[in-house]
C-alpha cells in the first residue's frame, strides 16, 4: 500500500515521512521546495519535486503512484502574512489541495489525513475546543477551513475515510530559520545566532508552543486508529505562555549561565494591529481518542532547538520581493526588512 506525504521537505512533513519509513511503510514524498529543504529529505529516491498548483503534473503523479493514504501537509502556512499574500494563501492551500484530491479520489484513495490548523478557530473563545464552530478570520484560516469542509463533503460522496488534525505553534529542529514571516522561536534564535537582538511585538499575546516530538507521533497514530476516522483533533501543548515569557526562556537557554550582552536584549515594539491576542487549544478529543499527552517542557524543547540551530549556524532571512497587497500598518520588521 502506497502512502504519500505532501510537504515532505518541510518541517512537520519531513518528520511524518521519516516516522512512516521507520515503521516500514511504502512512502513517497512531494514538495516544491518553496519553503522546504532537501536537507530535510531522508530518502531522496522517494522524493518527487512537484508543485501541487500544477494540476496536470499532480494528476499524472497521482495516477502513477495511486496512493491509498495521503498525509497532506504542503501549504503556505503564513497565517499573519496571508492578509497581504491572499493569492498565495488560496493557491497553495485550497486550490493545490483540490488538484491533489480529485485525482486521488479517481485512483481509489482510502484515507486523507488533512493537516489543518488552529487558525480555523479565528475569532472563537480560548481555549479552542475541537467541537467549537470554526470562525476563521485570516485568509490562511479561511482556506484551511474550506479544505476541511471540502474533505468532509467529498468523503461523504466518494466514501474515503478522513482525519483532520489541527496542530498549533509547532517548533523544533528542522524548522525554517530563513523565514522572517513566521515561527517566532526560529526567528528569535536565528537573530541571537547572528549576534543581533530580536523584536517583540507587544509581548502579552499568549500561545502554547508545541515541540515537534510531541506532535508527529500522535499525528501518525491518528491516521491508523479506526476510532479517529471522521474526527477533528487539536495537537499541541497545554502550556500557554506570553511572548515575553517565551523570549525570556529563549534568552535563558541561549546564554545559560553567561551574562546576556546588553546589545542582545530584546527590543519591544508596538503590537501588530491584526494579531490575535490569545490563541491556544483544549485537547479533549485528542486525549480521548489518540491518548495525546504532551511531554516535552518548553525549556527542554527550546534547548533542543537551540542546540540544532547552533549546528546548522545562522541563516540569512529571505524576504518576498513584493507582497501582493501593501498596507500602511504592515509589521515594522517586514516593511523595513529589519532582520
Ligand atoms: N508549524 C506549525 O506551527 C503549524 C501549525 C498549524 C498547522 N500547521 C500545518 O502543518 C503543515 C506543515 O507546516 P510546517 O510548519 O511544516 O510548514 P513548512 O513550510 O515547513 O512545510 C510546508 C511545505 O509545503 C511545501 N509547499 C508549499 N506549497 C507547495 C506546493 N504548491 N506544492 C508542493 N509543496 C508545497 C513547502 O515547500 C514546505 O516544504 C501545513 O499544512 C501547516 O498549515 C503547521
Amino acid at each position: 500500500m502506497t502512502i504519500l506525504v505532501t510537504g515532505s521537505a518541510g518541517f512537520i512533513g519531513s518528520y511524518v515521512f521519516d516516522l512512516l519509513v521507520s515503521e516500514g511503510h511504502n512512502v513517497y514524498g512531494v514538495d516544491d521546495l518553496s519553503g522546504g529543504f532537501m536537507r530535510n529529505v531522508g530518502d531522496k529516491k522517494r522524493f518527487i519535486k512537484l508543485d501541487l498548483r500544477d494540476r496536470r503534473a499532480t494528476a499524472r503523479l497521482i495516477s502513477k503512484l495511486k496512493p491509498k493514504i495521503i498525509f497532506h501537509l504542503a501549504a503556505d502556512a503564513h497565517e499573519g502574512r496571508s492578509q497581504f499574500t491572499p493569492l498565495s494563501a488560496s493557491d497553495r492551500n485550497y486550490s493545490a489541495y483540490i488538484n491533489l484530491l480529485v485525482p486521488a479520489i479517481k485512483n481509489n484513495l482510502e484515507k486523507m489525513v488533512l493537516v489543518s490548523t488552529m487558525s480555523v478557530y479565528g475569532a472563537g473563545q480560548v481555549p479552542f475546543k475541537e467541537r467549537s464552530m470554526p470562525m476563521p478570520e485570516s485568509v490562511y484560516g479561511i482556506s484551511k477551513h474550506a479544505m476541511e469542509r471540502v474533505t468532509v463533503s467529498l468523503a461523504k460522496v466518494y466514501g474515503f475515510k478522513h482525519v483532520i488534525i489541527r496542530p498549533h505553534n509547532v517548533y523544533g529542529p528542522r524548522q525554517n530559520l530563513t523565514d522572517p514571516y513566521r515561527n517566532v522561536i526560529g526567528i528569535f534564535i536565528n537573530q541571537l545566532l547572528k549576534g543581533k537582538p530580536f523584536y517583540i511585538y507587544g509581548g502579552k499575546q499568549k500561545r502554547a508552543y508545541s515541540h515537534i516530538d510531541d506532535v508527529v507521533p500522535h499525528l501518525v497514530k491518528a491516521a491508523y486508529l479506526h476510532s479517529c476516522e471522521g474526527g477533528v483533533f487539536n495537537l499541541g501543548s497545554d502550556e500557554a505562555v506570553t511572548l515575553d515569557f517565551l523570549s525570556e526562556e529563549i534568552i535563558r537557554q541561549f546564554f545559560y549561565d553567561e551574562k546576556v550582552p546588553s546589545n542582545l536584549l530584546p527590543r519591544h515594539i508596538p503590537a501588530r494591529p491584526f494579531e490575535v491576542k490569545y490563541a491556544y487549544c483544549d485537547h479533549r478529543e485528542a486525549k480521548k481518542y489518540i491518548g495525546f499527552e504532551p511531554k516535552i517542557s518548553l525549556s527542554s524543547g527550546i534547548k533542543d532547538t537551540i542546540d540544532w540551530a547552533r549546528r546548522i549556524g545562522p541563516q540569512k532571512f529571505t524576504y518576498l520581493e513584493d507582497l501582493e497587497l501593501d498596507h500602511h500598518l504592515l509589521p515594522e520588521t517586514w516593511k523595513k526588512k529589519l532582520y
